[in-house]
């Protein structure tokens, strides 16, 4: 239970696929309704006064799935920020990005590259997407940055810390998150955040992702829901 609404909530967005399987419908069409879901809960992550909201849309695990269902996941940042952007720009919101983006396909990476850059002054929630994402990727990728600026003299060996170790990650500046939630009902991390995970308290559901309301959100970090999300 917290007294006022954690910092940090970061969300594994697992049962998408088998959401869509319930409604004899594709996988796609599942991840499509976890799109929309996303965007309910980042509204219910504003209301509760979440500060970041990191959302495990793409993990560098996924690469491995039909070639299909991994181009339909690239496809819909590009669908998701074309209607979104604008009204992210009106609401203050910054979007991150923690992930690799080299290995995307240019049209993906320039949506997400535009969505970061054209929000970065916001001031309000920073919702961060982890995409193309795996927490020890992410530890090697921070490792080589900090070898670059100790070969190029920038820093000593001895300059090296947790605190600059946590810096050079995909994560930045962002603060660890509180709390990590699980939905579709598995209970394991899936190489999430796997060094700023360290001190979360994990939470696991076994709602699908498209099922997950702002109400449930409220549930797992302890705080009455807001009326306006109640119809989920
Ligand atoms: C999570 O849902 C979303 C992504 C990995 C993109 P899944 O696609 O893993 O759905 P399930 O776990 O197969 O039901
Ligand atoms: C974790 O879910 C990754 C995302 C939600 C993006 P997966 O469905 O990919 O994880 P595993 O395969 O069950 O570990
Ligand atoms: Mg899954």
């Amino acid at each position: 239970m917290y007294k006022s609404s954690p910092d940090h909530v970061a969300i594994i967005m697992d049962g998408n696929g088998r959401w869509g399987k319930k409604r004899r419908l594709s996988r796609s069409e599942g991840h499509y309704a976890g799109s929309k879901q996303m965007e309910k809960i980042i509204d219910a992550s504003i209301e509760l006064g979440i500060k970041v909201l990191t959302l495990y849309a793409f993990s560098s695990e996924n690469w491995s799935r039909p070639s299909d269902e991994v181009n339909y996941l690239m496809g819909l940042p590009i669908r998701f920020f074309n209607k979104k952007l604008p009204e992210f720009m009106r609401r203050n919101i910054q979007i991150r990005i923690s992930g690799n983006t080299v290995p995307l396909p240019d049209k993906t990476r320039e949506v997400l590259a535009k969505a970061v850059s054209s929000t970065e002054n916001n001031t309000g929630i920073i919702v961060n997407f982890a995409f193309n994402y795996g927490g020890r990727g992410d530890i090697v990728h921070a490792a080589k940055t900090l070898i670059e600026e100790v070969r190029n003299g920038k820093i000593s060996k001895d300059d090296i810390t947790e605190e600059r170790m946590q810096q050079y990650l995909y994560t930045g500046d962002l603060p660890s998150p509180n709390m990590i939630i699980r939905t579709g009902g598995e209970k394991r991390i899936s190489n999430f955040l796997l060094w700023q995970s360290a001190e979360s308290e994990l939470y696991f559901s076994d709602v699908f992702f498209p099922d997950f309301t702002g109400e449930m959100l409220a549930e797992a970090i302890g705080q009455q829901p807001v009326n306006t999300y109640l119809s989920g």
